[in-house]
């Protein structure tokens, strides 16, 4: 089975995607230089049981009930500090020297933890990252982005720490429940509309075999986000430029997560919405375009996104987005786009015009 393989340069380091259809076809798995000694497995509990046999084995681990393993929550509320600490404290209990690997299979929380694990134990081990969540494959283990929620706030906490090897397994997205398949659709609308007119065309006629998680589309729609992605951290690792234009959507998406508390709300689902009022904030400033606003929400709506949130008062959002900004010492920025691919940033937006577009 053919996979297929994507070499980027992040900020000097160099990170290897190999995307295939099945964990055992992955070579990149299979080339993993280790002994059974110095890699530190790390799971969630739903992706323990699914994946841990299969992986520890092509790893080289078949003889062995050696693997060592961290097993840390699933969700959002165990982004935290406590992760972190257990992971770090599993390699120190096991005498794990800094030329080990950290190796994280599971979602976009998941994979955050490890990398960051790994880049600050012994000043940064080896990172192996396996994606197993649509989000996680498409955006968040591409591009060096790790850390945890930190004292209420989202992503305080963190490094740019970019894995040595992303190992994509489409196969893997068979077992991950609906909503958060469907929820992972929301960052690869996002890519689309960031710069990739093909990949969006694509979603609006392949919804069928989409949401049918048709493996060869899957690889290919996962391959475009890698690369657009990928491509774009080249360029701007540290969020100096233009890399923050993947976060069209996420200010008011992160306004949303924390209004209720990282819980009962999907990340995918708070980008969906994000975008849609990205876009309206857009239209009320005149910059962004009315029929490829619709066009989006259109798409947005024929892939089930809820996009109103009615019980959550603007005010409460419009807090969120500001302790936030407070907290960061930085400006409330926005992305917005004029169309597909014309993006650019906006600071200084009244509370006003917010208020408006989160009561529309
Ligand atoms: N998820 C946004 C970024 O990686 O920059």
């Amino acid at each position: 089975m053919i996979t297929d393989i994507y070499r980027f340069n992040f900020g000097g380091n160099v990170c290897t995607v190999e995307i295939g259809m099945s964990l055992k076809g992955l070579n990149a798995l299979r080339r993993v230089p280790v002994s059974a000694k110095d890699t530190l497995y790390v799971y969630d509990d739903n992706t323990e049981g699914l994946f841990a046999g299969d992986i520890e084995k092509i790893t080289g681990r078949e003889e062995e009930s050696a693997a060592v393993r961290v097993v840390i929550d699933h969700g959002e509320e165990h982004k935290s500090w406590e992760s972190v600490n257990r992971i770090l404290e599993k390699a120190v209990e096991s005498d794990f020297g800094r030329d080990c690997t950290f190796m994280g299979i599971g979602g976009g929380v998941l994979t955050d933890l490890v990398a960051f694990a790994s880049s600050v134990y012994m000043r940064g081990s080896g990172l192996i990252l396996v994606p197993t969540t649509l989000l996680s494959m498409v955006d968040a283990s591409i591009g060096g982005k790790t850390g945890f929620n930190y004292h209420g706030y989202k992503n305080l906490i963190g490094t740019f720490y970019p894995a040595e090897k992303v190992c994509i397994a489409i196969e893997t997205l068979e077992s991950l429940p609906e909503n958060e398949f469907n929820a992972g659709i929301a960052e690869v609308i996002k890519t689309a509309m960031l710069g990739d007119e093909e990949l969006f065309g694509m979603l609006e006629r392949e919804k069928k075999r989409l949401l049918g998680r048709d493996g060869e589309l899957l690889k290919e729609i996962v391959g475009r986000c890698v690369i657009f992605k990928g491509r774009l951290v080249e360029e701007d690792l540290r969020e100096r430029g233009k890399r923050a234009f993947l976060n069209l959507g996420h200010t008011f998406a992160h306004a949303l997560e924390s209004s209720v508390n990282f819980k009962g709300i999907l990340h995918g689902e708070a980008v969906a919405w994000g975008l849609l009022k990205a876009l309206e904030l857009g239209a009320q400033l005149n910059i962004t375009d009315y029929s490829y606003m619709e066009r989006v929400k259109n798409l947005l709506l024929d892939y089930g996104f809820p996009l109103k949130y009615d019980s959550i008062k603007p005010a409460r959002l419009i807090s969120a987005m500001y302790g936030d900004k407070k907290k960061r010492k930085g400006n409330l920025r926005f992305i917005l786009q004029r169309s597909i691919g014309d993006n650019l940033i906006e600071e200084g937006i009244s509370e006003e015009l917010l208020n408006r577009v989160l009561s529309g």
